[in-house]
């Protein structure tokens, strides 16, 4: 048996030299160690040895086990750590290659100019207050004066979620909930999303509008010209012509709407401006009594003017953008120019 067991050291140490992959060697560690292995395999004769042979026999057993394993263990180890040099060697970082560089994020335009208007009549003392846009019928019209058999009223303006709760048409019904919460005087700009069911060039289901109320013992019509001819020379520059047009709102008597020069062609009529000259930029009015009388004001005391906005609208002439589309694309190519 003691020559079996040097036979097979002498074997297993000529197959270990001549191994050259790990490959190799793991089949080796099992052909000899394994428990189906040729030493194992050796082993088990050791029950029928001479009794005086066995600590001997079963000495040198473990020798050749121990010396094999160490050899295979550290021809393993080589064979990993050149894999790993050689995979740094492989893997060197050229220093000299330009970096990525970082990408600053920008404010989206809308946000931005919505910041800007906020930050004009914040100078007039505005302040910001919002409202929900999933909104009941009733602040969205009934308390505006808008009543049920209204044009505005009809299905196909209006997203409806129950027959009297809607996402909001405007930013309108955030007066009245202010004016049920405060007695004047109240000076309050409401930004926020509006949604209605459009879709082209100059409509998208959702954008954005900003609502103002202003509401004082003695406002005149003269306060509503003066704060808007004041916005809008701050928004679009010191020597922006303004017009106020005659128009109609249900919840401003009397109303009007407001056009600014043409900022694209200076007023002698452009594509934008169609031919016109002008540029309708936002409505506005008196506070109808009807409305205070909804909220509780005393019209004989006070009275008050209201006028709501497009930010997007504002964005497109500012920027010079002609489809309102882009906004909401999200293509960065269009907003990192701003
Ligand atoms: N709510 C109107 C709209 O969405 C805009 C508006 C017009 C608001 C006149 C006002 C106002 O407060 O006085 O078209």
């Amino acid at each position: 048996m003691k020559e079996a067991l040097e036979d097979l050291r002498r074997k297993a140490d000529g197959e270990i030299d001549s191994a050259k992959t790990g490959g190799e060697f793991l089949d080796i560690k099992t052909r000899y160690l394994g428990r189906k292995g040729l030493l194992t395999d050796l082993l088990r004769g050791l029950k029928d040895a001479a009794p005086e042979d066995k600590p001997l026999l079963g000495k040198l057993s473990n020798d050749i086990k121990k010396s094999l394993l160490e050899k295979i263990e550290r021809a393993l180890e080589d064979i990993e750590s050149g894999d790993r040099d050689k995979a740094l060697r492989e893997a060197r970082i050229d220093v000299t290659l330009p970096g990525r560089g970082l990408r600053y994020g920008k404010v989206h335009p809308v946000t931005r100019v919505e910041g800007e208007i906020c930050d004009i009549f914040a100078t007039l003392g505005f302040s910001v207050v919002e409202g929900p846009e999933v909104e009941l019928t009733y602040y969205n019209f009934e308390a505006l004066n808008i009543p049920e058999d209204h044009p505005a009223r009809d299905i196909h303006d209006t997203f409806y979620v129950t027959d009297n709760i809607v996402l909001r048409t405007h930013t309108s019904p955030v007066q009245i909930r202010t004016m049920e919460q405060q007695p004047p005087p109240v000076r309050i700009l409401s930004p926020g999303k509006v949604y209605r069911p459009d879709s082209d060039i100059s409509h998208t289901p959702m954008f954005h509008q900003v609502e103002g109320l202003l509401v004082d013992k003695g406002i005149t019509f003269g306060d509503l010209k003066g704060v808007l001819t004041f916005f809008l020379r701050q928004m679009f520059g010191s020597g922006t012509q303004l017009r106020f047009r005659p128009s109609f709102f249900p919840f401003t008597e009397p109303s009007a709407e407001v056009d600014i020069q043409c900022v694209m062609c200076k007023g002698s009529g452009c594509r934008v401006c169609g031919q016109s000259g002008w540029i309708e930029i936002l409505g506005s009015g008196m506070v109808d009594p009807e409305v205070f009388k909804t909220v509780h004001y005393d019209t004989e005391e006070i009275s008050g003017f209201a006028f709501g906005l497009g930010v997007e609208r504002i964005a497109m002439l500012k920027y010079g953008i002609s489809d309102i589309r882009l906004f909401f694309e999200n293509d960065r190519r269009f907003l990192e120019q701003f």
